[in-house]
């Protein structure tokens, strides 16, 4: 048996534990195991590096030392980094898939402040109270949302808990060429005024205007690239987003192998 242990952005080491990319019960996705262990040289591990870069960007301004909740734990990719750059003394993931549970569990054994369940994230998170929610939902637009509905129990749950900030994964980046049309004609049919065009930041921007509108937080920072758009939510009124666009390559090499051992 392979274990693999991945450096994440020159800092930070990932044990990983064999594990296959299976699919979630009532999904189409795969669970995390997809991006990370299936192809030690996939090109998904750049992917995976760009959407850290975004996380980054949207924590900004995030002090140490704050609670932190992570409804989708994956792997512990996201986990690993989190922990480092904010010290959280309180940390809560949830993770539906087995083998993701139990990569999770062992990586974050033994470290202070740290809770991990197997539980459904829609029906655990933003249950109790985390200053920084970091929501890295393996689907979410818009449409899939605030019209089909998807998520929508657990996702209110966390606005009521008023944290300070709120990171959110959004899908609408991917497609977008195709799908901004539809998207905005939603938009505009519950009363959105920004109108939401080809050019991929006026969806944040009409984004920002409805979580102003029903949830009273707005979107202040932004990193994007191709498939993703990564924002932060504070509870203040919408001004100037701080955007940043990672194209494609920014992560290269920024998760690579950090050993590699043979276990008998
Ligand atoms: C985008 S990935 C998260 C990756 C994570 N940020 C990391 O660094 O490894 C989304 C994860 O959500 C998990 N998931 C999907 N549906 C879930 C649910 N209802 N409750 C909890 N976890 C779920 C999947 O198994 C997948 O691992």
């Amino acid at each position: 048996m392979t274990n693999i242990t991945l450096r994440v952005l020159d800092k930070y080491d990932l044990p990983l534990l064999p594990g296959e990319a299976t699919p979630i019960p009532g999904q189409k996705d795969l669970s995390y195991y997809e991006y990370v262990s299936t192809d030690p040289n996939s090109s998904r591990w750049n992917e995976t590096a760009k959407n850290l870069l975004c996380v980054l960007h949207c924590l900004e301004g995030v002090p140490k030392g704050i609670s932190l909740e992570e409804p989708f734990g994956g792997v512990g990719v996201f986990t690993v980094v989190l922990r480092g750059e904010l010290k959280p003394v309180t940390h809560r993931l949830f993770e539906i898939d087995p083998q993701c549970y139990k990569q999770l569990t062992t990586i974050t054994r033994g470290k202070k402040g740290m809770q991990v369940k197997k539980r459904d994230a829609n029906k655990r998170m933003g249950r109790k109270y985390s200053d920084v929610f970091v929501i890295d939902f393996p689907f979410f637009t818009l449409v899939k949302w605030h019209k089909k509905g998807i998520w929508k129990e657990g996702f209110q749950r966390v606005f009521k808990q008023k944290p300070k900030r709120i990171l959110v994964t959004d899908g609408a980046s991917a497609l977008y060429q195709t799908h901004w049309f539809k998207t905005g004609g939603y938009a505009k049919s519950i009363g959105i005024t920004t109108e939401i065009t080809k050019e991929r930041e006026s969806y944040v921007k009409a984004m920002s205007e409805l979580y102003w509108k029903e949830q009273g937080y707005s979107i202040t920072r932004c990193g994007y690239h191709g498939s993703c758009f990564y924002y932060a939510l504070e509870p203040k009124e919408p001004s100037e987003i701080d955007f940043k666009f990672f194209p494609s390559g920014s992560g290269k090499g920024l998760i690579k192998i950090a050993s590699n051992t043979e276990e008998i």
